[in-house]
């Protein structure tokens, strides 16, 4: 029997669940799932987002952006004119539409050894660099807690993950070194801006670290970078990647600041790091899709485009400030929050407690909450934490939302 996660908490998978079952004609088959799938746990954040979707429930469960924010004007023309671009619509390059690669390899402003490719979100970016890297066994580097698509593709990919601590700064250094001298790791993966699930934004000193003990033991660095055009406050800082450019690939995606579902990411790095990403790219999918490739290009290009980065970093800032001022008027002692400038996330640490089951009483309180075991490889590494998202609620619901955490907390921090 193997441990889930489901939604209110661990359950067990039966032997039977190993298999898939078809029954024609009442000829029973069996097919044996891949071991490599057999010990990946289901999506606990899409099993809470299934029971959030009850409109009763506030949920600040999702890493969503809001539906209202979608620049869908911005992508009209580019739209509009798709009936008269009649090459986008047959097979295209494996790497991505051409005229947008030139546009992203002049905007990321990539050295002459370096390329883009585009891939069906982010996500699948990460999907394609454990695909050709990583062999089963092989040690990966990750913060704890950590992002829980990441651990979900590397654990497919059977790889032995191995975690580094945080503070609010970025990763626990003398942790890295030691994990980098000891473990010798193939790559580390981290998401330096405005983390999910902590909303912590790593400091310039630690980037420059991080990116210096890449170079030193020779660990390629996968920089996620999702959530870093959404810095509402404070200067931006440099990539780590800069830093280190030969040792680090990096992810991008246009999921949070422009829309989810037209599923668009980037992979950028050295040509020889790319290489082997276009050859399991042409394996999974020939292409993304090109027609979507240029309605991003006509919105990357649109001269309003800045402009709407900066709209939706207002609207972020002021939700992020109403869910702060609302969790530091309600929330009992004990609770602390990280301080962030950016993203999507508050993680609120608290005292000592079974957060599924504080996730559950949440959940029947109606208010959606993602607790702090679901982000870490071996859920007993977690200290007692939530996860919330600020982005696709309204302000009042926000503090509707605390004032119900709040009163749930109470009432069990009294039985503790
Ligand atoms: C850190 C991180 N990386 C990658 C992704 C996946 O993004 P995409 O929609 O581009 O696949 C997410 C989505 O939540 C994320 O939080």
């Amino acid at each position: 029997m193997d441990m889930l996660v489901s939604i209110y908490g661990p359950t067990y998978l039966a032997k039977s669940d190993y298999y898939c079952h078809t029954n024609h004609d009442n000829v029973e088959s069996h097919m044996e799932i891949a071991h490599s799938v057999q010990q990946i746990k289901p999506s606990y954040i899409r099993e809470i987002l299934a029971a959030a979707s009850d409109e009763n429930v506030i949920s600040l469960a999702g890493g969503l952006p809001d539906e209202q924010t979608f620049p869908i004007h911005l992508m009209k023309p580019a739209i509009e004119s798709l009936p008269t671009m009649r090459d986008v619509f047959q097979y295209g390059p494996t790497p991505g539409y051409e005229p947008l690669i030139a546009h992203l390899t002049q905007s990321y402003q990539l050295p002459e050894t370096h390329r883009v490719i585009t891939c069906t979100g982010s996500q699948q970016g990460l999907d394609l660099i454990a695909r050709a890297y990583v062999n089963p066994k092989d040690t990966i580097a990750m913060e704890a807690p950590c992002y829980l698509g990441a651990m979900q593709v590397f654990g497919l990919a059977q790889a032995n993950l191995v975690t580094i601590s945080q503070d609010e700064f970025g990763p626990n250094i003398s942790e890295l070194e030691q994990c980098f001298k000891t473990e010798s790791p193939k790559m580390f993966y981290a998401v330096p801006d405005f983390h999910n699930p902590t909303g912590v934004c790593w400091s310039l000193e630690k980037r420059h670290q991080v990116a210096a003990l890449c170079m030193k033991y020779n660990v390629v660095f996968i920089e996620d970078a999702p959530y870093r055009e959404l810095r509402f406050s404070g200067d931006a800082l440099a990539l780590v990647s800069d830093f280190c450019p030969d040792h680090s690939i990096v992810l991008r995606s246009l999921s949070k600041v422009a829309s989810p579902g037209l599923r668009f990411g980037t992979v950028s790095g050295k040509q020889s790091y790319l290489e082997p990403l276009v050859k399991v790219k042409q394996g999974a999918d020939l292409h993304s899709s090109t027609p979507v490739q240029a309605i991003i290009l006509g919105l990357l290009q649109h001269p309003e485009f800045p402009s709407h980065l900066k709209a939706i970093r207002a609207v972020y800032q002021a939700r992020h400030a109403t869910l702060v001022q609302a969790l530091q008027t309600y929330l009992p002692d004990g609770c602390t929050i990280i301080p962030t400038e950016g993203g999507m996330f508050v993680w609120v640490t608290l005292p000592t407690c079974d957060t599924y089951q504080l996730a559950h009483e949440l959940l029947a309180n109606k208010v959606a909450v993602v607790p702090s075991p679901v982000f870490y490889p071996a859920s007993s590494q977690a200290t007692s934490a939530i996860r919330l998202n600020f982005t696709n609620a309204a302000p009042e619901d926000l503090i509707t939302a605390v004032q119900r955490i709040a009163r749930v907390l109470k009432s069990n921090l009294t039985k503790i």
